[in-house]
C-alpha cells in the first residue's frame, strides 16, 4: 500500500470529507487539501491547439529499407536496417478537442523522429497540396473552418465564400470533398509532408525533395453518410481504431517513399515547385522508397503525450533543409510561437518533446523550469569552462537566390495562376466514376448549405472554378444542386 499525499507529498487521512463545523456545520477555511484539490482541478485545461484540436498518436519504428545516401547525410537515412524512435500525432483540422473524428476535412500527420542529431518534426497532411499558398491567408482560411462569430455555428456559407474567392484552393478543395475527405480512421489513409523540402548530401549537393508516407493498410474511406451515422454511434472512432488496433498487435505500417528535384529541374519547372497547392508529377518525379513506418506502442498518458506533443516545421536536422516555400516559411515561425503560449517556454523539456541524445545550450530559467536548469555551469557563450562550441560539421550549404527577382523585394503574389489544371486531370485521370459521383455528391450536399444575402453569388463564382477545371465537373455539380445549366452558362458569360 502507498500513502495517499497532498502534491508536496504530506500523507494525510481522508480524501473525501472536508473538516467542518460539526457533522452539518460549514466548511472551515483551514481544510487546505481541499483547497489544493479544488485549485488543481481548476487549472486542469490548456489552450487546445489552434487547428488541429482533436487527435491521437502512437509511437512507433521508422526502418531505412533502402540506401538513399546519395540525397542526403541525415543519420536517421544511414544504412539500411537503421531504425529511429518516432511518434506520429493524427488529427482533423477545423474541430474542437471534443469534436467528433469522421468530419469532412483534411486530417493531420504529424511525425517526430527521436534522431541522433536531435529531433526532426515532418509536419503534414493526409494530402500532398493545401488551400493556400500564401501564409498570410492562414488565418482568415481558418477562420471560416471554425465557427461563425454571430451562429456559434459552422457556416457553409462562409466555407464557400472563402474557397470561391480563393480559387488555388481548388485542388485540395476536390481532395477534401472526394471520400477521402472521411477516412476510414487513421490507418487507412496516406501521409505527405506536403511541402517541397530539401536533402543535403555528404558533399553538400542539394536536391529538393517531397515525402510521401503510403498507407500498407490500404485506402479505406468511409462515405458522407457512413460518417455521419459514425459520428453519432461513436465520435472517437479513429481514436478507438488506433488505439485498439495496437493494443492487439496489428501494427499500422506506411512505406516512405521521396521524389527529388534537381535546382537545374527546378528552374526548368513549368510551375513554381514551392507551390503548395500543386503535386510534382509522378511521371517526371518518380517515387522512391526509402524505409517503412510502424506504429507500434500506444501512449500511456494521453495528456502527458499527446495533448502536451508539440511538432514543429522549423526543427529540421542535418542533411535536411527547408525550401522557398512561401508556407513553409510562414509555419517555420508559427508553430514554435503556438507551443510557447499553448504549453510554456520550456515546453520542450517536457518527456515528450525532449530530445532524448545530447542538448547543451545556454537557454536558461522561465516558467516551469524543472531541470536542474543547468546546475552550476556557466550561462553564457563563449566562455572560459566549457567545452560547448558550435560545430561547423553541421554548417549548412550556402543557398543561391536565382528568381530573377529575388535581389528585390515585394508583396510577390505568385503571378503564376494556374489553379485549374491540376484539379482537372485529378477528375478526369485520377477518379472513378464512383469516386466522381460520389465526389459531385458531397460537393452539392455542402453547397446545399449555403444561405443568406450572398448565396446566388458564392454558388455562381465557385461554379465557374468547377468548370474551369472541368466541364463535366461543373455540370455534374451544377445538375446535382437543381440548377437550371441555361442560367448558370448564360451568368458565366457575362
Ligand atoms: P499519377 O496517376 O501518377 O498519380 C495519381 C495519384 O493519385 C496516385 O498517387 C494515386 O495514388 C492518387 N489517387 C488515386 N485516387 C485518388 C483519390 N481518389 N484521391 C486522391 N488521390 C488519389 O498522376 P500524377 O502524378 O501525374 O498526378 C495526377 C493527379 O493526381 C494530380 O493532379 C493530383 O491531383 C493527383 N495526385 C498526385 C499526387 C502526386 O504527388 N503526384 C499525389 C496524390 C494525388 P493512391 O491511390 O495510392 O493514393
Ligand atoms: C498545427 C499553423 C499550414 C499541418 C498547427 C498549429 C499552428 C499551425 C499554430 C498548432 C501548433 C501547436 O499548438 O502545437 C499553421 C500555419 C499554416 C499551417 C500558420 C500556414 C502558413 C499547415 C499545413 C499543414 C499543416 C500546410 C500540412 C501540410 C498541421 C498539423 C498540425 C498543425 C498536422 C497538428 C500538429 C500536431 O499534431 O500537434 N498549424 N499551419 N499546417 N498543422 Fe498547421
Amino acid at each position: 500500500m502507498k500513502d495517499l499525499t497532498t502534491a508536496s507529498g504530506i500523507p494525510f487521512d481522508n480524501y473525501e470529507d472536508t473538516q467542518s463545523a460539526g457533522p452539518r456545520g460549514p466548511l472551515l477555511l483551514q481544510d487546505y487539501i481541499l483547497h489544493e484539490k479544488l485549485a488543481h482541478f481548476n487549472r486542469e485545461r490548456i489552450p487546445e491547439r489552434i487547428v488541429h484540436a482533436k487527435g491521437s498518436a502512437a509511437y512507433g519504428t521508422f526502418t531505412v529499407t533502402q540506401d538513399v545516401t546519395r540525397y542526403s547525410k541525415a543519420k536517421l537515412f544511414g544504412e539500411a536496417g537503421r531504425q529511429t524512435k518516432v511518434l506520429l500525432r493524427f488529427s482533423t483540422v477545423g474541430g474542437e478537442r471534443g469534436s467528433a473524428d469522421t468530419e469532412r476535412d483534411p486530417r493531420g500527420f504529424a511525425l517526430k523522429f527521436y534522431t541522433e542529431d536531435g529531433n526532426w518534426d515532418l509536419v503534414g497532411n493526409n494530402t500532398p497540396v493545401f488551400f493556400i499558398k500564401d501564409p498570410k491567408k492562414f488565418p482568415d482560411f481558418i477562420h471560416t473552418q471554425k465557427r461563425d462569430p454571430f451562429t456559434n455555428c459552422k457556416s457553409a456559407t462562409m466555407v464557400w465564400d472563402f474557397f470561391s474567392l480563393n480559387p488555388e484552393s481548388l485542388h485540395q478543395v476536390l481532395f477534401l470533398m472526394s471520400d477521402r475527405g472521411t477516412p476510414y480512421g487513421f490507418r487507412h489513409m496516406h501521409g505527405f509532408g506536403s511541402h517541397t523540402y530539401t536533402l543535403i548530401n555528404k558533399d553538400n549537393e542539394v536536391v529538393f525533395v517531397k515525402f510521401h508516407f503510403k498507407t500498407q493498410q490500404g485506402i479505406k474511406n468511409f462515405t458522407s453518410d457512413e460518417a455521419r451515422q459514425m459520428r453519432g454511434e461513436d465520435p472517437d472512432f479513429a481514436q478507438r481504431d488506433l488505439l485498439t488496433a495496437i493494443e492487439r498487435g496489428d501494427f499500422p505500417k506506411w512505406t516512405l517513399k521521396i521524389q527529388v528535384m534537381t535546382a537545374e529541374q527546378a528552374d526548368q519547372h513549368p510551375f513554381n515547385p514551392f507551390d503548395l497547392t500543386k503535386v510534382w508529377s509522378h511521371k517526371e518525379y518518380p517515387l522512391i522508397e526509402v524505409g517503412v513506418l510502424e506504429l507500434n506502442s500506444n501512449p500511456d498518458n494521453y495528456f502527458a503525450e499527446v495533448e502536451q506533443a508539440a511538432f514543429a516545421p522549423s526543427r529540421i536536422v542535418d542533411g535536411i533543409g527547408h525550401s522557398p516555400d512561401k508556407m513553409l516559411q510562414g509555419r517555420i515561425l508559427a508553430y514554435p510561437d503556438a507551443q510557447r503560449y499553448r504549453l510554456g517556454v520550456n515546453f520542450e523539456q517536457l518527456p515528450v518533446n525532449r530530445c532524448p541524445f545530447a542538448v547543451h545550450n545556454y537557454q536558461r530559467d522561465g516558467a516551469m523550469r524543472y531541470d536542474n536548469n543547468g546546475g552550476r555551469s556557466a550561462n553564457y557563450y563563449p566562455n572560459s569552462f566549457d567545452d560547448i562550441r558550435p560545430n561547423t560539421v553541421y554548417k549548412r550549404p550556402a543557398e543561391t537566390l536565382s528568381h530573377p527577382f529575388a535581389d528585390s523585394f515585394d508583396r510577390n503574389a505568385e503571378g503564376e495562376n494556374d489553379h485549374y489544371t491540376q484539379p482537372g486531370n485529378f477528375f478526369r485521370e485520377v477518379l472513378s466514376q464512383e469516386d466522381k459521383k460520389q465526389l459531385i455528391r458531397n460537393i452539392a450536399e455542402s453547397m446545399r448549405q449555403i444561405d443568406g444575402p450572398k448565396k446566388e453569388e458564392i454558388i455562381n463564382r465557385q461554379f465557374c472554378h468547377f468548370f474551369r477545371a472541368d466541364f463535366n465537373l461543373g455540370m455534374g455539380v451544377v445538375n446535382e444542386l437543381g440548377v437550371d445549366p441555361e442560367s448558370v452558362m448564360s451568368r458565366m458569360k457575362k
